[in-house]
């Protein structure tokens, strides 16, 4: 077990392109992805790219949980890896919501998304696999491949103004009061925020 140094906002490794994984089935690609599962339960997260613990190889781990994601009370997924990742847009719906990066500590924004996409990657053994992705996981991967591309989520966001410090969530606090679903993570940002009562009534 080994937990890595997450690179943060502003460090080269973050805004390069991710060389391909050219052997899925490399030991030591699965000892790096066994890294970044660690280090991301040792954080509190459900998703990391290999550049952020400073490795530029196309490789992406995951998981949907119940308590970062939605509020269903379901055990987590299991951990997935992927490696070599490529998405595409089906359709051309887009939907904004709410996002937080392990490499961008105290802030979150509001970023624009494709609501549905086709996934296709390799797993550890090297078998390729595709899947369809919708609401929360379509997000979360897309967020995860931007980081294989040298994009971070504010690079994503057409207004500014809806990125903030988690201590202030005003903008948050405003969609969340308008009845907007957001992920159990970003809703206990506004229920920490001491001045909520001054701003908003509910
Ligand atoms: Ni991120």
């Amino acid at each position: 077990m080994a937990i890595r140094e997450i690179a943060q906002m502003g460090n080269p490794i973050l805004y390069r392109t991710a060389e391909q994984v050219a052997d899925p089935r490399d030991p030591e690609i699965a000892r790096l992805a066994n890294d970044m599962k660690d280090t991301l339960i040792h954080v509190g997260g459900s998703g990391i790219a290999a550049p952020q613990v400073f490795e530029g190889l196309a490789l992406v781990v995951y998981r949907m949980s119940s308590r970062l994601i939605s509020d269903t009370t379901e055990a987590p997924d299991p951990w997935i890896v992927l490696v070599n990742p490529v998405l595409t847009p089906t359709g051309d719906e887009m939907l904004s919501g709410w996002e937080r990066c392990l490499s961008i500590p105290g802030l979150h924004g509001k970023v624009p998304r494709h609501a549905a996409l086709r996934m296709r990657y390799q797993d550890l053994d090297g078998m390729d696999h595709s899947i369809d992705a919708t609401g929360a996981l379509a997000t979360l991967l897309q967020h995860e491949c931007d980081h294989l591309e040298g994009v971070l989520y504010p690079m994503r966001m057409p207004d500014l103004s809806k990125l903030e410090f988690n201590g202030s969530p005003g903008h948050l606090a405003r969609d969340i009061a308008d009845g907007e679903k957001v992920w159990p993570v970003l809703r206990d940002l506004v229920d920490a925020w001491p001045d909520r009562g001054q701003w908003f009534d509910d």
